[in-house]
């Protein structure tokens, strides 16, 4: 038995890091999932690996969430699980960013993962009830110097997640909403990050094991593992949480050397 059998998960910017890791922890806990992303060479070749499909998408265009929610309930008649991954980070603070940097980062970031639930609530409202899980960051919490368009777009996913999931509370639909806060993980974001800031890159995929255990780092792995959690009926008492997945890295900046 897996632990997401019989259901229905939509999993967007599926062709990398994140997303490729939930996709598959997904699939291999008897899911059947929809990978979505605009790099569609690598998506479609996951999607393949796993026996999942393949659907191209840019996730702040509006009109393919209708196409996208309408396709998945006509291909397998419901819809349980929406994970919205897709992300771009871009590194500029308040004086670099310019108009162009803060409008296409909230575009994809903020208006989809609103177009995202928008759209898939009533399918999951149809369906029984679902999960909406929103990948967010610990730059929600903390806001990045370096990354001020992204900590604003990811701030605004954690309250909108909280208002999603106390709309659905109230509506008693069966829909839950959570909002997921990773610290830096070992994907090509977080390399393309440290590379920029620091000039600090892998040689292969990803960092050696040591590595990720000086520089704090997690694996894809282990966000895909909270994110099978909150997709499972094992969560199911568990909406309008904030779920940081930082091995302690937040609050350890908050209190400081020697944790007084
Ligand atoms: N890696 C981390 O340390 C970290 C930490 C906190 C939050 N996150 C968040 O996790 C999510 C996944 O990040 P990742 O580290 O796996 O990055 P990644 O760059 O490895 O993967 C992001 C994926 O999103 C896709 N994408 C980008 N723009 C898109 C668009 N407009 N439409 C559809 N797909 C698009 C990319 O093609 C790529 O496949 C992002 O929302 C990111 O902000 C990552």
């Amino acid at each position: 038995m897996g632990r997401v059998d019989g259901k229905v998960a939509i999993v967007t910017g599926a062709a990398s890091g994140l997303g490729a890791a939930d996709a598959r922890l997904l699939a291999a806990e008897g899911a059947q999932v929809v990978l979505t992303d605009v790099n569609v060479d690598a998506g479609k070749a996951i999607a393949g690996e796993i026996g999942a499909e393949f659907f191209e998408q840019d996730v702040s265009d509006e009109e393919v969430w209708k196409e996208l929610v309408a396709e998945t309930v006509d291909r397998f008649g419901r819809l349980d699980v929406l994970v919205n991954n897709a992300g771009i980070a871009v590194i500029a603070d308040i004086e670099r960013t310019t108009a162009e940097i803060w409008r296409r980062t909230l575009a994809v970031h903020l208006d989809a993962t609103f177009f995202g639930c928008h759209y898939a609530l009533p399918a999951m409202v149809a369906s029984g009830g679902g999960s909406l899980i929103n990948m967010s960051s610990t730059a929600a919490l903390v806001g990045i110097a370096p990354y001020l368009a992204y900590s604003a777009a990811k701030g605004g996913i954690r309250s909108m997640s909280k208002s999603i999931a106390a709309h659905c509370k109230s509506r008693r639909n069966g829909v839950r909403c959570n909002s997921v806060h990773p610290g830096s993980i070992d994907t090509p974001m977080v390399h393309a990050a440290l590379d920029g800031l620091g000039g600090l890159k892998p040689e292969g995929e990803r960092f050696p094991e040591e590595m990720r255990r000086a520089l704090g780092i997690g694996e894809p792995e282990d966000v895909a593992q909270l994110v099978l959690f909150l997709a499972s009926d094992e969560s199911k008492h568990i909406s309008g949480a904030e779920l940081v997945i930082d091995n302690a890295d937040t609050v350890a900046q908050l209190s400081g050397p020697g944790g007084n």
